[in-house]
């Protein structure tokens, strides 16, 4: 499989997720390494959906590390049940947060982000990581982008 993803900018965001999928699934399915295909899903989100900001954190101990991502640089560790990533993990469910500002304990990691999705990834029932995409639009993610992260999140933690 070459490494690369092609995905046609004139589809909508749910043709996108849809066509992202497969191409992932396959750039993946060849590699066992965890970091390279994080790193890989960042840049294939990033490159399909030209988001403000996208990257994961792993659960280590009790916090939240950063780990593979794409955007400008961002804080390191995170709380259990701090900002919207540590109260995605705390509560191990999805967080779309329209206007980070109305979020209370968000932690601004980057003055520009104005809207923000966190999606759990789970090892044997327990939180082991989680992606998340900042965008510089307010109420900027929706359903289709919880269902759409949440597959590539299922894809993801067959490789941890
Ligand atoms: N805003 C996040 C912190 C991570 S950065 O957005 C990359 C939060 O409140 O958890």
């Amino acid at each position: 499989m070459a490494e690369e993803i092609n995905i046609k900018s004139s589809l909508s965001k749910s043709e996108k997720y849809a066509e992202l999928y497969p191409q992932l699934q396959a750039l993946l399915a060849d590699e066992a390494d965890l970091t390279a295909n994080l790193a890989n899903a960042t840049a294939a989100l990033r490159q399909t959906f030209g988001f403000f900001w996208v990257g994961f954190y792993l659960v280590k101990g009790e916090e939240l590390v950063l780990g593979p991502f794409q955007g400008t640089v961002a804080c390191s560790r995170i709380g259990f049940g701090k900002g919207v990533c540590g109260t995605a993990w705390k509560e191990k469910r999805t967080l779309i947060v329209p206007d980070v500002d109305a979020f209370p304990g968000h932690i601004a990691c980057n003055a520009l982000s104005r809207s923000e999705i966190v999606v759990p990834g789970f090892k044997q029932g327990q939180v082991a990581l989680v992606l998340d995409v900042d965008s510089d639009r307010l109420n900027d993610f929706d359903d289709t982008d919880a269902a759409g992260l949440e597959k590539i999140m299922r894809l993801l933690e067959q490789k941890i």
